[in-house]
């Protein structure tokens, strides 16, 4: 690599990381990425003396601080006044109004994180301090540097400082959460408080893991000229940062409600938790004019959404045992509403977590709820006890069966296979959707047929008789017909439900697909070998299965001859083609449906897949064709138009 490819390099690899990481819209596989990542790291290395300031290298700080120094803002920081109803919108548009009565308001989401400011000059990324009071935050640079929505270098070159929230996306807080869990690790509350955490950690090779985003809302010192606040900001995302999911200009009080209503529904879908929406007068001549009160600006208020975190108190700490043996402890609480749901449960996750939170029964605590967020207790008002707090003791013996429990690093679990929980929920998971879907088989029905002694496993379902079923408290006629029948209705399933019914650890439903397209009913036969050919297989996966068959050979052999699942159509072999064993990638519009022309090509053994990598054969591409196009190109991928995809079929 000479300097021009180096600085083209670097050009390249900012490009790739703004369409992944601003836009959402990857153009480059990570291995792609890698590869070029490396060999800037190899030019870098030999010569130093050229290294940019917005190479991606520069994020990766390796000093760890031994605590951070203060620095000021160049201008403060604001916080906002909250409101909670339209009532309160209607009063503070009244005053906003007496000030100026022509204005027309920015509206954007209010977003749950920890706020930051960012200090550019001459175009390179100076600073990054927290808010701290305000007025005087923390200098955390190199932390903000390893956050890749944040540019190091931006095309505007006066000083400018950006303002915006730090968060962690509620997938990725979910990750860490379950990461913590297995190492024994205290867990996070919530993403407000992970993306808090993770801002100022003294290493900022940890910050780098936690996958923060920078989310702009506004800038302080500037020199822009913009007459309006929705322009500034057009201009800052244009820089390459990243926008809010929904913003909107709006005239008044009906048009803020509507937004507001709208965003509060959406709100679930999108990636980032948001506490509210933020209503701020959108003309900056009339924002200078209206001015601030001693904390917050008069032309700017949180529109607050209802809350997620509420108090109530645990009633009791009930365990509970899944198929797999784990034994769980579940909070039963005061049942409380949060945004509309009746919550009465929150888990407890492990008795690690009971402990260092310190949850006893009769303790009022705060729960959280929000969207894929599961509720689970965040706090213990320690202060509102009253000493007649009863603490739990980590079990002994399985809560259901009475047989000792073996404690396996942080998870508690029952060995006993017969266990009534373990059989009980093996059976609900083996009838559930996306494994034999037998209607009707919930947890009420499957504890009565078990405790009646007629369903110890799930070959017994087969044997279930009508006789057997009407001697049953509740069941008539018509119940124990519709139940039989749905029973019934599971022979002839698709043999990769059968697979996947069984439970098997680390083989789930794609792999039982992959697993039943390759052997058919021939499965309960693979060897190792075979099963790691599989893409996607790896070496656990394969020992799981094959252990799992291993012990159950009886069952699952009888499983097959009750079920009588159907294999998967093998593809004929197709007659040599261009097209034959390639993967091929379809985009753009087509004189026919994309569906058809994916049939055709598998008919002549080609495999369509739905995204472009390095491993990709061709990509043909309709009118229209967007970035699956532009990444072919940029991968050297071959391209493919429609006529001349025909003739090579001719
Ligand atoms: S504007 C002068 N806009 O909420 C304007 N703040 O309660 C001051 N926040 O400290 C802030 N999303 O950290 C603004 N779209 C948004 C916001 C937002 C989140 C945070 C910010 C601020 C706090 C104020």
């Amino acid at each position: 690599m000479n300097k021009e490819e180096y600085i083209n390099a670097v050009e390249t690899l900012n490009l790739w990381a703004y369409h992944y990481y601003v836009l959402d819209d990857p153009i480059m596989t990570d291995e792609g990425y890698d590869k070029l990542y490396h060999k800037v790291v190899e030019y870098e290395e030999a010569h130093p003396e050229d290294i940019l300031k917005n190479s991606p290298t520069q994020r990766v700080g390796d000093v760890i601080s031994e605590g951070f120094t203060k620095e000021p803002h160049l201008s403060r920081m604001w916080s906002l006044e909250d409101i909670f109803d339209a009532d309160g919108l209607q009063k503070w548009l009244e005053k906003t109004y007496r000030l100026d009565k022509n204005v027309t308001f920015y509206c954007e989401p209010k977003y749950d994180g920890a706020s930051l400011n960012l200090i550019y000059e001459n175009g390179e990324l100076l600073k990054g301090i927290t808010r701290g009071d305000g007025t005087v935050g923390e200098l955390i640079t190199p932390n903000v540097k390893t956050i890749r929505s944040i540019p190091l270098t931006i095309e505007h070159k006066k000083r400018i400082e950006i303002r915006g929230e730090v968060v962690i996306f509620k997938d990725e807080f979910e990750k860490i959460n379950a990461q913590r869990l297995k190492a024994g690790e205290q867990l996070f509350a919530n993403p407000r408080n992970a993306a808090a955490g993770s801002l100022r950690q003294l290493d900022p090779s940890i910050t780098a893991t936690r996958n923060l985003v920078f989310l702009p809302y506004g800038v302080g010192v500037n020199e822009l000229s913009h007459k309006l606040l929705s322009e500034k900001m057009s201009y800052i995302y244009q820089l390459g940062f990243r926008e809010p999911p929904l913003r909107r200009i709006t005239k008044g009080f009906d048009e803020i409600e509507a937004i507001y209503e709208q965003m509060k529904e959406e709100r679930e879908s999108y990636p980032m938790m948001l506490d509210g929406m933020v209503v701020k007068v959108n003309e900056i001549a009339a924002q200078i004019d209206m001015g601030y009160t001693v904390k917050v600006p008069r032309w700017a208020v949180a529109y607050k959404f209802p809350a997620v975190e509420k108090i109530t108190t645990v009633k009791d700490i009930v365990l509970q045992v899944g198929r797999t043996g784990v034994v769980t402890p579940v909070a039963i609480v005061e049942p409380t509403e949060i945004d509309g749901v009746i919550v009465e449960r929150a888990t407890l996750h492990n008795f690690d977590e009971i402990d260092r939170k310190d949850i006893r029964i009769f303790d009022k605590v705060i729960i959280l709820r929000s969207g894929d967020v599961i509720p689970k207790i965040i706090k213990v008002l320690t202060q509102e006890r009253t000493g007649n707090e009863v603490k739990v003791a980590r079990p002994k013996n399985c809560p259901v069966c009475g047989s000792e429990l073996l404690q396996e690093e942080v998870l508690i679990k029952c060995q006993n296979l017969r266990c009534e929980a373990r059989v009980v929920n093996s059976i609900i998971y083996f009838a559930s959707k996306q494994c034999l879907n037998i209607d009707g088989l919930g947890v009420k029905i499957v504890e009565q047929l078990f405790s009646a002694g007629l369903v110890k496993s799930v070959l017994d379902l087969f044997d279930l008789n009508k006789e057997k079923l009407l001697a049953l408290e509740g069941f008539k006629e018509k119940k124990a017909t519709n139940l039989l029948q749905a029973i019934q209705s599971a022979k002839g399933c698709e043999l990769w439900r059968l697979i996947n019914s069984l439970g098997i650890e680390h083989i789930g439903e794609v792999a039982s697909k992959m697993i039943a397209q390759r052997f058919g009913l021939n499965f309960v036969n693979a060897v190792k070998e075979e099963l790691l050919e599989i893409e996607g297989i790896g070496e656990e996966m394969a020992e799981s299965f094959l252990e799992f068959l291993r012990v159950n050979h009886e069952t699952v052999s009888k499983l097959v001859e009750v079920l009588q699942p159907v294999e998967p159509e093998q593809q004929e072999e197709a007659q040599e083609n261009p097209f034959k064993g390639k993967t091929v990638v379809l985009t753009g519009t087509m004189s026919e449906s994309r569906g058809k022309i994916k049939e055709k090509l598998e008919a002549l053994g080609a495999k369509v897949s739905g995204s472009v990598s390095k491993k990709t054969d061709f990509v043909i591409y309709g009118e229209d064709a967007g970035s699956k196009y532009d990444k072919a190109v940029s991968l050297g991928v071959a391209t493919l138009n429609e006529e001349e995809m025909q003739e090579l079929i001719q």
